[in-house]
């Protein structure tokens, strides 16, 4: 804008003329600059709104993961792998019913999870030892691997539940039986 008024000056127009068109050249530039501005923070809140609506909704993140719905455990019972050794158990609870489950290996790498309570009377059998759970209170006795009746007096077999493995974790599934 000094150039111009510099070129207009040489070529004799009248320093009011010059004065008047440099005004108008500056407020021609606040108006541009005064715009991109506006439209520079508009732009801003409104995408800064939107970042901040998807991080505050309930039960997203950000950045969607690439396994979104199966990395989670949700309200699913689940155990490190580790503390169910061969012949072992841990217990979790049914979250429906609030039933003690056992989550055993009966031979190596095949998991799998067994009510807790016992088909006769309802008592609580005790954690698998020698492939076997019993019941403290009537002395049946129920395979380790399958559920079924080993002894009586109780005739029906412990409720079975899935188990899926996910890495390290093992994950209480649905009720079977
Ligand atoms: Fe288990 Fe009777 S309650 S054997």
């Amino acid at each position: 804008m000094a150039g111009r008024a510099r070129r207009d000056r040489a070529r004799g127009l009248a320093e009011d003329a010059v004065r008047r068109r440099s005004l108008l050249d500056g407020g021609i530039a606040a108006v541009a600059l005064g715009g991109a501005g506006l439209l520079s923070g508009s732009l801003t809140a409104t995408f800064g709104r939107d970042r901040k609506a998807v991080t505050a909704a309930p039960g997203r993140t950000a950045e969607p993961a690439p396994t979104a719905g199966l990395g989670t455990t949700g309200a699913k019972p689940s155990v490190a792998a580790s503390a169910v050794p061969v012949g072992g158990s841990a217990q979790v609870k049914d979250p429906s019913s609030g039933d003690a489950v056992y989550i055993v290996q009966p031979t190596a790498g095949q998991y799998c999870a067994f009510s807790a309570i016992c088909t006769h009377s309802g008592c609580t059998v005790d954690a698998p030892r020698d492939g076997k759970l019993t019941c403290p209170c009537h002395g049946s006795r129920f395979d380790a691997a399958t559920g079924a009746v080993v002894t009586g007096p109780a005739t029906k077999p412990l409720p079975k539940y899935a188990v899926t493995r996910s890495g390290d974790r093992l994950e209480l599934g649905d009720r079977q039986a």
